[in-house]
């Protein structure tokens, strides 16, 4: 049978036989046996669940608010110094319900960290999470292999650890961090823990006037007594896609502008599984930047498609007073099983725009930054996605692999050079979207191919995230510049975690 007819017919067969879910075994996975309110129709609390609650209704149009920044105290120029603890707290998603969240210094997202290129950041993370071990990845940046919160260097409950970086020239954009652990990584993030860090540039061509504020998309699953559900098969196999998308915590929350407004945006999926396919209507956006900051040239757009961990920075011009909402589009990124969410027509946000006009906006300049090629690789690798599911005598195990293998925190999958520009070759065999991340560095991303078809990207831009469709294949160039051991994985953190997930030892 061909394979992808194999993998449908296995799973409508699991699905259907709820001896066959009682003993599905899961790698990695320690509280299989207690996947609380699993159903043929889909997982408690969903929008397609079949368990006779719909999701909790969750408050909407309150004012924006913007991310609590981090405050640095270093007192003197050049150094950011905070401390980061992480910890269980409390949030209030509905009226009179206490939802128990893990939180960075007590909120969730996390607070926002701004520096800037060329400073020093000293973080100390204090881990207050009871009983498991976290680190802090800081996603997207260009810090030492060591500094990086990599799954090899866990922080246990209770313990501190000091991190610190530079941030070289050239390196401002929209990072964010999260925890790294391995094996409850997926767990921690939907739990509350992630958090915007963005660096800014020494001189920015982008008005000031444009302001800037970070939009920060998660996904929020509540069932009835308030509480996350934890993971269930169909998380486990798909991704966790909640029933809530929220924007800095809140649903649909609103935003007040003048006509003929200009505001700079910067978008975060830091859901752990779903796909944002994204327009504003009655507003003009305008691509400015991607993960790794600004483009060479802003590029209008009508719709973005952000997947799992990417960012995009745009300007956004509100010109008709009225609602302009920022609303989801339909994108079917491969789902396994029943309960596909239906993600088309979410409201995000709504920014009122008023009819008095905005004081007079500096135009956006034509050029933003020049982006230097990465020169002609000297070495090029290919990274194959496959999904797998095989029967044995305990049950069914499902596995995410990269080139046949599943992770192995002991085994180096590819050693690099430092300096050394490399083609990487990411194809997708599999039958679901998987969003390719690596650690370390930003890399530019060349050709797509599908279906024989080969297709340049629009426009030249940094990214740590790319996603790959099923059936594609995504051609990039990249280059380590510092040594150590370096993660790459699909950031469907569910997938990362069954095995995703790769290292390339990168030597000076
Ligand atoms: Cu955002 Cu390896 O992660
Ligand atoms: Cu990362
Ligand atoms: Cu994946």
């Amino acid at each position: 049978m061909h394979r992808r007819g194999f993998l449908a017919a296995g799973l409508a067969a699991v699905l259907a036989s709820p001896r066959a879910l009682a003993q599905m075994k899961m790698d990695g996975m320690s509280n299989m046996d207690s996947m609380p309110g699993m159903d043929m129709d889909g997982h408690a609390g969903h929008d397609m669940g079949a368990m006779g609650q719909g999701p909790a209704a969750l408050p909407e149009g309150e004012a924006l608010r913007e991310l609590p920044l981090l405050a640095n105290e270093a007192g003197q120029t050049g150094l950011f110094k905070a401390r980061l603890t992480a910890g269980p707290a409390t949030a209030r998603f509905v009226a009179d319900k206490d939802t128990p969240i893990l939180a960075y210094n007590g909120t969730s997202p996390g607070p926002l960290i701004e520096a800037h290129e060329g400073d020093r950041v000293e973080i100390t993370f204090a881990n207050r999470i009871e009983g498991e071990p976290s680190t802090i990845h800081w996603h997207g940046m260009p810090v030492p292999a060591d500094q990086d919160g990599n799954p090899m260097d866990p922080v246990a409950a209770g313990a501190d650890r000091a991190y610190a970086f530079e941030l070289p020239e050239g390196s401002a954009g929209s990072y964010w961090y999260h925890p790294h652990p391995h094996g409850k990584t997926a767990e921690q993030v939907y739990r509350g823990l992630a958090g915007a860090f963005v660096v800014k540039a020494k001189a920015d061509p982008v008005p000031a006037k444009y302001g800037d504020t970070v939009l920060m998309f998660t996904d929020l699953r509540l069932a009835a007594d308030g509480s996350m559900p934890a993971n269930t098969m169909n998380d486990v196999m798909n991704g966790r896609v909640g029933d809530h998308v929220l924007v800095n915590g809140q649903k649909n929350p609103r935003l007040a502008v003048a006509m003929g407004a200009k505001r700079r945006l910067r978008l975060y999926n830091a859901t752990n599984a779903r796909f944002l396919r994204l327009a504003f209507a009655n507003a003009a956006m305008t691509v400015i930047g991607s993960d790794g900051g600004l483009l060479e040239a802003p590029v209008a757009v009508d719709e973005i498609l952000l997947s799992p961990a990417e960012r995009v920075e745009l300007v956004v011009a509100f010109d008709k007073p009225g609602a302009a909402t920022l609303t989801t589009l339909d994108y079917d990124r491969g789902w396994m099983g029943p309960g596909r969410p239906a993600d088309a027509g979410l409201t995000l946000l709504t920014v009122d725009v008023s009819d008095t006009p905005a004081e007079a906006m500096p135009p956006l300049p034509e050029r933003l930054r020049p982006i230097a090629p990465l020169g002609a690789p000297t070495v090029s690798r290919r990274l194959v996605f496959t999904e797998t599911m095989a029967m044995n005598a305990t049950g069914m195990e499902m596995g995410f692999l990269i080139n046949g293998k599943a992770f192995d925190m002991g085994r180096v999958d590819f050693v690099a050079k430092a300096g050394q520009t490399e083609l990487w070759e990411i194809v997708n065999h599999a039958d679901m979207d998987h969003p390719f991340h690596l650690h370390g560095t930003q890399f530019q991303v060349i050709e797509h191919e599908r279906d024989g078809k080969i297709s340049k990207p629009p426009y030249l831009a940094w990214k740590d995230t790319v996603n790959v469709a099923r059936g594609e294949t995504v051609r990039l160039i990249t280059r380590q510049e510092r040594p150590g051991p370096r993660m790459y994985h699909c950031h469907i953190l569910e997938h990362e975690q069954l095995g995703m997930m790769g290292i390339v030892d990168v030597k000076v």
